[in-house]
């Protein structure tokens, strides 16, 4: 069947609200570490994909499914040894005091109830966002992701701040800047009624264009949110587990212990396991106003799998190898920078980049309309990259956590090639 047919019956069947990357969509058959198959047999190098986050189809994560499918696959209403030992050995990757763990399946499911619990325990209703985050696909969860656009009107009790644009502000003005966003957004909340429940924040803002730097940088906005009641909600469904490189949690990096956080996409390598930590005091108020109960949260495959994604990670020095290849791949991104005049700026830590792309590095334009078409031609080139920010003008490089010396250099080459091919603008 062709592609033309397969996408005509695809939206027949789905309607109109899902997306597909790039003009000529990818079918996709196949995937073994950081590399993936199209229907033909042409290989692609994945720099972009989190999900799988030990590598595609890892052997040893498909053996924990399958036998574990093959037993037994019930609830968390039951008793089973997998959800508690991969409990236990998940909150032992995070920092005292965030030693329970509620699980879910999807990164929205953790990020909502870390909202309800948030809400619970202040008894206050309003949220803090960045500009242009994206926080998941819940009604309350669209309210507060401005990146879904002006037809998903954020909420009465929602204030979005200005992302930490070290780009363009400095380092100490993105400091600054988030600072005072949050301060004033505390106030706004505080005098429309609504209180301040939670800063909910991706510290490595991803969506709004990877800002990494300086360490700190949430600290500030982080005192602010507590000072008036609020918690501290960190966003690791993207940024989290081994792939930071010098930690296994984004926060970490900036020397901050979140009241909550939420787990999701690289979790299972690709079956879908999310999940909530939090420092026990909040869950102990929570619990007993209500109990829990998320029919495949936490299940016993799901666990075995989560379980078998820490041990690669340990076994395979992964999170090793995100800091050693994330600094080659830095080091190689600023070398095109030097080449290239389109490259405005190159951010990240360990292996998460993104290079944004502007028209006139003076006046720091972004470039949105160059980062898709670059987008475009490294695929046609056989290698596979995102775009973010707001702009959308930021390449995002984000592969899985076994991402080679090699597959940088490859990635780079790429880069280079497509980058000279585009030198005009369209
Ligand atoms: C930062 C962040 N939070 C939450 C979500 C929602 O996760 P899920 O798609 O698993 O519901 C996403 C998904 O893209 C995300 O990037």
């Amino acid at each position: 069947m062709s592609d033309e047919t397969l996408i005509a019956r695809r939206e027949k069947v789905l309607g109109p609200a899902y997306r597909l990357f790039y003009d000529r969509p990818l079918y996709l058959v196949r995937g073994q570490g950081a590399r993936v198959w199209d229907a033909e047999g042409r290989a692609y190098l994945d720099a972009y994909n989190n999900v799988p986050s030990v590598g595609h189809c890892h052997p040893n994560v498909v053996a924990a499914l399958a036998e574990q499918a093959a037993a037994l696959n019930t609830h968390t209403r039951y008793l089973h040894d997998n959800v508690v030992d991969y409990a236990e050995r998940l909150v032992a990757t995070f920092p005292a005091p965030l030693s329970q763990v509620m699980f879910t399946c999807t990164g929205s499911e953790a990020n909502d109830l870390a909202l309800r619990v948030a809400r619970s325990v202040t008894g206050a209703q309003g949220i803090i966002v960045t500009a242009n985050a994206y926080h998941g696909v819940t009604a309350a969860l669209a309210e507060i992701s401005p990146s879904l656009g002006p037809a998903n009107p954020l909420g009465a009790h929602v204030r979005v701040v200005p992302a930490p644009d070290s780009y363009r502000l400095g380092a100490e003005g993105a400091e600054r800047a988030l600072t005072q966003g949050v301060k004033d957004a505390v106030r706004s909340l505080q005098a429309a009624g609504h209180g301040v429940a939670a800063f909910l924040c991706d510290t490595v803002f991803a969506s709004d264009g990877v800002f990494t730097d300086p360490v700190g940088l949430p600290a500030g906005a982080v005192a602010a949110v507590r000072a008036a009641g609020g918690l501290f909600i960190a966003d690791e469904v993207q940024s989290g587990l081994a792939r930071p490189g010098g930690s296994m949690w984004a926060f970490e990096r900036h020397g901050l212990i979140p009241d909550l956080v939420t787990l999701g996409k690289p979790l299972g390598d690709g079956h879908p396991i999310a999940a909530l930590v939090a420092q026990p005091q909040y869950l102990e108020e929570f619990g007993r106003k209500t109990r829990y109960f998320n029919t495949f949260g936490g299940n016993p495959v799901s666990a075995a799998v989560g379980r078998a994604v820490l041990d690669v990670i340990a076994e395979e020095g992964l999170q090793e190898n995100a800091r050693r290849v994330g600094a080659a791949l830095r080091a190689a991104l600023q070398g095109l920078a030097a080449r290239h005049e389109v490259v405005g700026d190159v951010r990240g830590a360990g292996l998460y980049a993104a290079v944004e792309l502007v028209s006139d590095r003076a006046a720091k334009t972004p470039d949105g309309a160059r980062a898709l078409r670059m987008v475009g031609a490294l695929r046609e080139a056989g290698v596979l990259v995102g775009s973010c920010g707001a702009a959308a003008n930021c390449l995002k490089i984000r592969p899985p956590l076994c991402f080679s010396e090699a597959d940088v250099e490859e990635l780079v080459a790429a880069l280079d090639r497509c980058m000279t091919q585009i030198a005009a603008p369209a």
